[in-house]
């Protein structure tokens, strides 16, 4: 009995330790993925309010100040959450249209995003009481920001 349990002892171990390095390994890429998720969806978000937005400037759907203001602050709101955890180091993936440059200029990066910030929460307060061509006016810049950062850090 004693000889068995010596014999199986090793495999056992062997395995024990194999499948502990596959769980790690496999945690690893469930965090890229989650984080893909998240970053995409805020990107989502941004998105809904922006195409929304755009929509009425263009008279492609009738202009509604209180509608187009509801959207000015979701948008600002959005943008005003942390992204930057959503880019954890290197996590590129196959699902992802995120570019290395990010994680070598991160600091750009995040200026970026901050500037982002500004431009919504400036077109939130002018969709809030402002006339429809500041309101444009300001609805412009904040698209301009979402392009000054897809244009070098997403393919
Ligand atoms: C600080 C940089 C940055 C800013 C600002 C930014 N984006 Fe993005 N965006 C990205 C990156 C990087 C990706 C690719 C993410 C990925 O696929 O992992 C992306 C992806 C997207 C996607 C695709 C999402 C998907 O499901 O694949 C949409 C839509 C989008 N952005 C819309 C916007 C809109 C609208 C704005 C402005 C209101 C904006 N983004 C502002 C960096 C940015």
């Amino acid at each position: 009995m004693k000889r068995i349990t010596k014999l199986t002892k090793q495999p056992v171990a062997a395995m024990f330790i194999l499948s502990l390095l596959m769980s790690v390994s496999t945690a690893g890429a469930d965090e890229v993925e989650k984080a893909v998720d998240y970053r995409q969806g805020l990107m989502n978000v941004y998105n809904w309010n922006m195409k929304a937005m755009s929509n009425m400037m263009k008279g492609k759907v009738p202009y509604d100040q209180k509608t187009f203001a509801a959207h000015a602050n979701d948008l600002a709101a959005a943008s005003a959450l942390s992204l930057l955890p959503g880019f954890p180091e290197d996590s590129e993936s196959e699902e992802s249209d995120a570019l290395p440059e990010i994680w070598m200029e991160f600091d750009d990066f995040e200026a970026k995003y901050k500037a982002l910030g500004e431009a919504a929460s400036n077109l939130s307060r002018t969709a809030a009481d402002g006339e429809k061509g500041a309101i444009g006016e300001a609805l412009k810049k904040t698209g301009k920001a979402c392009k000054a950062c897809h244009k070098k850090y997403k393919n």
